[in-house]
Order: structure tokens, then sequence, then C-alpha cells
């Protein structure tokens, strides 16, 4: 049995461009891994089956789950269809999150099968079969601090985040990514993050430098459930974050703390007992591949 960790993502920031012509939207977006992360274990079988159950039996173990799809390309890249995966997958990421918890999945097993191969495959490699598999797939795969264009898989490693706590919130419910795409193309007026502004903050290490710039446009769209969004927000800075913002399309939020910052486990007792989930993290630096 093969273990592999997938960590979960976290947007320092979140930007949204044109549509483009294929109906996706162009992203910017600062992408940071983070230490909550999901277990795999992985056997390789020859029957050609591919399966991965998790500790969560909503999710799918067929090709629905991005595991699977990962597996099935990785074995198809290196022509090897005869070969065979059975899964288990501990969920600790939560589902709905903005964390990207089953795109790290994904990118955990391209890792792990890539490890086990007598003839890897180069990172650029592996990169491409990720982008294939979903758009956050290729930032995971190697993770750390990075700027995330195109779909998100234009990808920039940026300076690592400054040593700090991260509290994570999820509220119960979760939010359409289509219905948030929409209700954005709606919008008005479009107020961008200073994304340039960010990079030079993280290259200062600076953790107030990067807090005043932290900025997600999805949390200026017209829905009630941005009310919630914005009542952790408040939790988390009442609690001693030095800034806080939801990630991806939500619903997590997250404030980041220093490494100093007392009562962090006992503010997320308290988050998780009134909306369902919190955790506490750290940040956690691009893995070699
Ligand atoms: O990536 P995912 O499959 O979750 O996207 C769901 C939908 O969200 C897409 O079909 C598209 O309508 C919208 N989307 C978008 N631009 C992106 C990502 C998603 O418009 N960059």
């Amino acid at each position: 049995m093969h273990t592999e960790s997938a960590w979960a993502k976290l947007n320092i920031s979140l930007d949204i461009g044109e549509k483009r012509s294929d109906g996706f939207h162009s992203m910017k977006m600062i992408m940071q891994s983070i230490s909550l992360c999901d277990t795999i274990e992985l056997e390789l079988t020859e029957d050609g089956k591919i399966t991965a159950d998790t500790t969560l039996p909503y999710i799918p173990a067929d090709e629905r789950n991005l595991a699977v799809k990962a597996a099935k390309k990785y074995f198809e890249t290196i022509d090897r269809k005869d070969l065979g995966a059975k899964m288990y997958i501990h969920k600790r990421i939560p589902v709905g999150a903005g964390m990207a918890g089953g795109s790290s999945d994904a990118a955990a097993v391209l890792r792990l099968l890539n490890r086990l191969s007598p003839d890897p495959l180069s990172a650029a490699e592996l990169l491409a079969i990720a982008e294939t598999v979903g758009s956050d797939v290729a930032f995971c795969v190697q993770g750390g601090t990075a700027l995330a264009e195109g779909r998100g898989e234009i990808l920039t490693p940026l300076c690592d985040f400054p040593s700090c706590r991260f509290v994570v919130c999820k509220p119960k419910f979760s939010i359409s990514t289509p219905e948030l795409f929409n209700s954005f193309d709606r919008l008005k007026t479009h107020v961008h993050p200073d994304t340039a502004g960010l990079i030079e903050a993280l290259k200062n290490q600076s953790i107030p430098e990067i807090c005043r710039r932290m900025y997600n446009v999805f949390e200026d769209v017209e829905d009630r459930r941005m009310k919630t969004v914005a009542e952790i927000k408040s939790r988390l800075m009442d609690g001693g974050a030095v800034g806080a913002i939801m990630t991806g399309t939500g619903s997590a939020v997250f404030g980041v703390f220093k490494d100093d910052a007392m009562d962090v486990d006992a503010l997320v007792k308290a988050l998780k007992a009134e909306y369902g989930f919190a955790a506490a993290a750290v940040p956690v630096n691009q893995i070699s591949i």
C-alpha cells in the first residue's frame, strides 16, 4: 500500500477577466497550499480497474471522482491501460469549499503514480496530464505559492508565504460555480485585486501588506449567502486575524494569523461549533517532482 498527502489550497486573491470564446472566464489568482490534507492510499493492480472509495459515502468511486480520472489519464499516457489502481481516500478537506479538495486528490494520485513508475514522466509531462483533469489540478501537483492564470493552468511560482497560521471555516452550504460566475457577469462594476502589489508583498514577506491586498471578487456578487461569508470574516478578524477572505468559489473563508497569535485553537473550536467546519493550518511550500 502506498500513501500520499493531498494538500488543500486557499486563494490569497481571485480576479476574473474576460469571458472567453470557449465560455470560460480567464482568471488571475494567487494560490497557496496549506497543511490541511486528504490522505490517498493506493494499491497498484494489473486488472485495468480504477476505483477510489472515500470516507464520505456520497463521493462517487468512479470516473466522476477526479482521482480516478487522473489515474486513468496517467495509465493512458504511459501506454499501460492494463494497469489499475485501488484507492482509498481519507477526506479531511471539506467538499464544496473552494479548497480544491477533488483537484488536490487528483494531483496527489499523479505524483504517487509517477513516483512508483520505473520510468517517471518529467514535471512538464505530469503537469500536461493535470491540466486535462481539471483547472486547479496543475497547481495542486506542485503546490506552494503561485500565480495561476488562464483557467488556472498557467502557473508562475512566487515567493513562499511567510510563516503564519491560517484558520479556515466553512459554513454548511456550498455555492455552485456556474451560478457564481453568472452572478459575477451580472455585476455592473468590477473591482480588481492588486495582484502586482500582492506579489510585491510576498517578496517583502510582510503579513500586514499581504493581508491588506487579499481580495476575492466573488465576494462582490449579490447573493444572500455572502452575508454569512461576511459574518465569518468578522469573527476571524475579531479573533485576531490580520486579514480574512473567502477562498475560490467558497463557501470556505479563512483568516491569516501571526505565528504568535493567542487562542487560535479556541477560535477554531467556537467556529466549528457554530458553522460546522473549522480547522487551523500552516502554509506548505512547493513540492519538487
Ligand atoms: O471548472 P468547473 O467545471 O467547476 O466550472 C463549472 C462552470 O463554471 C463552467 O462550465 C463555466 O460555466 C464556469 N467557469 C467559468 N470560468 C472558469 C471556470 C468555470 O466560466 N474559469
